[in-house]
């Protein structure tokens, strides 16, 4: 759909497949969901949430809203003799062949998913970091009081958060990124600096960063189904 035209009836609605894990609660898939219902997301719907464990409480969320949950364990793969990167391609057929998704959101998602999967969703997979990452493959990143920070990357959910505390970064955040072959390097579409307070916990710490993932993760999928972002030269372009 070209830029700025409005959804109108008879269009196709954009399919969204959102991976998650036992990691978290499934709040991000939540606060898409919401943010579909209240109309924030255009023209888009839930098609299917999958999980790598089944123990998942985001595929609760996802069956009470009736929305299809698929469990696909990594484990189970391997045990079968598969190796992993056919584990990523039969994801990527999967959620391409029988989903007809349009749009992948990690939200929550703990394993890379190599080439083998991107090339079903390429410029299409949009994950979200509890970290703070430029573009591109720099080791630092300025936050807005003109600090410099490691980017904080290969660390998932409270070990990101744990790491913002311990290295005494003056604050940290989350990223939402299109995914490349290199992990936690691609073109970014929104930030969200927190400021870390002197006597936070990574509970305390983390709390704040959700409440700013569940306003960036549902505004950067807005600006997808509105095909407001564009890539070009491995940086993001909003038309
Ligand atoms: C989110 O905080 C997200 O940033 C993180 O998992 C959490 C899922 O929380 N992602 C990663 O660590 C991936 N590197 P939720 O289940 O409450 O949405």
């Amino acid at each position: 759909m070209p830029p700025n035209i409005p959804f109108s009836p008879g269009d196709e609605m954009i399919r969204i497949a959102v991976l998650i894990s036992n990691k978290g609660t499934g709040s991000n898939l939540a606060a898409v969901i919401k943010a579909i219902d209240r109309g924030e997301i255009k023209n888009a719907k839930v098609a299917v949430v999958v999980s790598n464990k089944e123990d998942a409480y985001g595929l609760i969320r996802a069956k009470k809203k009736k929305i299809h949950a698929v469990t696909m364990d990594l484990k189970d793969f391997i045990r079968r003799g598969k190796s992993r990167t056919d584990f990523d391609a039969a994801l990527g057929k999967l959620l391409k062949k029988e989903y007809k998704a349009d749009l992948v959101v990690l939200a929550g998602w703990m394993l890379i998913l190599s080439e083998k999967f991107i090339k079903y969703f390429p410029n299409k997979t949009i994950n979200l970091h509890p970290g703070l990452l430029p573009s591109g493959d720099a080791d630092f990143i300025k936050l807005s009081d003109g600090t410099k920070i490691r980017a904080i990357r290969g660390l998932h959910t409270d070990d990101a958060v744990q790491f913002a505390i311990d290295q005494g970064y003056p604050a940290t955040g989350s990223t939402v990124h299109f995914i490349t072959p290199k992990v936690d390097q691609g073109p970014v579409i929104i930030r969200s600096e927190v400021k870390i307070l002197p006597n936070d916990t990574v509970e305390t710490l983390y709390k704040r960063m959700k409440d700013e993932e569940h306003k960036i993760l549902p505004k950067a999928i807005a600006l997808f189904c509105e095909n407001k972002l564009k890539i070009k030269k491995g940086r993001v372009i909003f038309t």
